[in-house]
C-alpha cells in the first residue's frame, strides 16, 4: 500500500513536471505568439521584417545567433547602435514589462518563426539566469 502511494506521487510529479514546468516547445510558441501579437508586432511586424532603418528584423536576423544577447534585449530593453544583417540600427527598444516565463515563450516564438530555427527550447530558468551585464 505504501509503495503504491509512492508510485502515485512519482507519477503525479512526472505529469506535473511535463505539463507545467517543462512546457513543450509547441505550447511555448502558441503562448509566445500571443505575446508577440500584443507587445512586439507593432514594431517588428507580422512577418518579422521590422521597418528598414527604424526597427530591425527578427526574421533571419543574425543578432538572434547570440541567444543570451537576444534574451537580454527583451528582458532589459536595448538602445544604442547594433548591427543586424549588415545594417546599423541606432534606436531604443524599451523593456516591455514581461516576466521570465513570457520572455521564454516569445523568444521560442521568434527563434522558430519566419524560417528561423533553433534546436533548443528556451526555458524560464534560462531567462532568469541572464543579467544586465553580459
Ligand atoms: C516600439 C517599438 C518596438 C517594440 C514594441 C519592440 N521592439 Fe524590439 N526592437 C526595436 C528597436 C528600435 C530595436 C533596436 C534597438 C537599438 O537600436 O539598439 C529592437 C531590437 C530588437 C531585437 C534585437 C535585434 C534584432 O532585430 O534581432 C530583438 C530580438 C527584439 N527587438 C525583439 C523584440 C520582441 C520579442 C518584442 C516584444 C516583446 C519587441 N522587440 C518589441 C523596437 C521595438
Amino acid at each position: 500500500m505504501k509503495s503504491l502511494l509512492f508510485y502515485l506521487i512519482i507519477i503525479y510529479i512526472g505529469i506535473f513536471n511535463t505539463l507545467y514546468i517543462n512546457k513543450p516547445l509547441e505550447q511555448s510558441m502558441i503562448e509566445g505568439k500571443e505575446i508577440y501579437d500584443d507587445f512586439c508586432v507593432r514594431c517588428h511586424l507580422d512577418n518579422g521584417m521590422g521597418e528598414k532603418g527604424k526597427n530591425p528584423p527578427l526574421a533571419n536576423s543574425d543578432y538572434l545567433e547570440n541567444i543570451d544577447k537576444t534574451i537580454q534585449s527583451i528582458k532589459f530593453g536595448l538602445s544604442g547602435p547594433i548591427w543586424v544583417n549588415g545594417e546599423i540600427y541606432d534606436s531604443v527598444m524599451e523593456y516591455q514589462g514581461l516576466d521570465d516565463e513570457e520572455i521564454a515563450d516569445v523568444v521560442n516564438y521568434i527563434l522558430n518563426s519566419w524560417g528561423n530555427k533553433h534546436e533548443q527550447i528556451i526555458t524560464e530558468e534560462k531567462v532568469s539566469s541572464i543579467d544586465e551585464s553580459i
